[in-house]
């Protein structure tokens, strides 16, 4: 018999404990052997599944087999799994903050300690992507990994497109469906995506885990109603988009607002749906899509790790080649950007001056600027230069 508890009992956790005694006879037989749910774990008390004991002392989790952490966060979480692993038992999360910033420590204490550490549930929520990579994809070289990986942004995204609903609104109604970070900012801002990029990234490339500042980010926070509706005018739609690829001996990535064509097999991903499209040499391009967030998708995933533990699956492969993230480069990328202007006419001919090789045009009562191919920054200089006088710029959306 394998023993768990539940370390955290919010959102998550209790999904976690609800789907280990509903789905009980199923993970029996998956983990070849019974998974029992001993303990949860929290400072406040909190009603538990028959069977189930609630503590606030930590030492009583010390002696379970695998311990799900549910805490969230690098501070109290990242010093329990410290813990728990020194004592050799193996560890469960979603917890992306601690895996993007401190994954290569914690992997290597499993290691050294015989036992395991596992998140899949930490990218995609409920959609499998990390084990598919490490598995049924490990003998492929991945060149390229893009993605809609914070689901509550996309789920913002496709409030306000779709019902014409506002940021706050549309916030509001995600953080009741327990979609949102703590720090909603960690989602608007896209530090969610980019932790996940990075754990992406340690699946695909054998990157490194530990930080993920250096990626750079833009994420939906300026982005309004009215750049949805100029991208609605090319037929297009804005997405939070993570991007990592291979760069010579590295790797580079960015998290952007972004175009997306209709034809684009991400356009599609709504709500709080995650999409992630992985290119390989031999078995092309694969696409993962299901639930990014939420109580019971994201155990789905957590669940799947514990019983992989339970039935002895789990592996501890040793970092190789790390590659180490390097900068974009050189190559060219297009922008679209919203104008507005007192006098659109005066506008229109302006930029068309500043921007000969861009195309403007006029959507209701704004411009829509897509411009030419060019340098991020060197498009992003321009684009500062014509915000000036009456003429008012928005965010810039990467075409991808
Ligand atoms: N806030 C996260 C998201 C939760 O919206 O994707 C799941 O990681």
């Amino acid at each position: 018999m394998a023993k768990v508890a539940v370390m955290g009992l919010g959102v998550v956790g209790s999904g976690v404990m609800k789907k280990l005694t509903d789905n009980q006879d199923v993970i029996t037989r998956a983990a070849g052997q019974p998974v029992e749910l001993v303990y949860g774990l929290d400072i406040r008390p909190t009603e538990m599944p028959l069977g189930a004991t609630f503590t606030s002392t930590f030492e009583d989790v010390l002696g379970m087999d695998i311990v799900v952490e549910c805490i969230g966060g690098a501070g109290v979480a990242y010093a329990n799994t410290k813990r728990l692993l020194e004592a050799g038992v193996s560890v469960v999360t979603s917890n992306k903050e601690l895996v993007s910033d401190h994954g290569d420590e914690l992997l290597a204490l499993a290691r050294a300690n015989g036992c395991h550490y596992l998140f899949e549930a930490s990218v995609g929520g409920g959609v499998p992507i990390l084990r598919p990579i490490r598995t049924c994809l490990s003998g492929n070289r991945i060149s390229r990994i893009e993605g809609i990986v914070n689901g509550s942004t996309n789920y913002l995204l496709t409030r306000m497109d779709e019902l014409g609903m506002s940021f706050p609104a549309a916030l509001s109604e995600a953080k009741e469906l327990g979609y949102v970070e703590a720090n909603p900012a960690a989602d608007v801002d896209g530090w969610d995506a980019r932790r996940k990029l990075q754990i992406l990234a340690f699946a695909a490339f054998g990157a490194r885990l530990g930080g993920s500042e250096h990626i750079p980010t833009e994420g939906i926070s300026r982005v309004t109603e009215r750049d949805l509706a100029c991208a609605r005018s090319l037929g297009c739609a804005v997405k939070l988009i993570a991007h990592g690829e291979r760069k010579g001996n590295g790797w580079t990535g960015w998290v952007h607002p972004s175009l997306l064509s209709a034809n684009h097999p991400l356009q599609q991903v709504r709500d709080v749906f995650n999409g992630i499209m992985v290119q390989g040499d031999f078995v092309g391009e694969v696409a993962f899509r299901g639930r990014g967030a939420g109580s019971l998708p994201t155990a789905s995933a957590i669940v799947g790790d514990l019983i992989e533990i339970a039935r002895g699956a789990a592996d501890m492969p040793e970092p190789l080649n790390v590659p180490e993230y390097v900068e974009q480069g050189m190559d060219p990328v297009q922008l679209m950007v919203r104008i507005e202007a007192d006098d659109l006419d005066s506008a229109h001919a302006y930029v068309a001056g500043q921007m000969p090789n861009a195309r403007v045009s006029r959507v209701k009562d704004m411009l829509c600027l897509v411009t030419h191919a060019a340098l991020y920054d060197d498009l992003i200089s321009m684009i500062a230069s014509l915000s000036q006088g009456q003429i008012r710029t928005g965010v810039p959306i990467r075409i991808i």
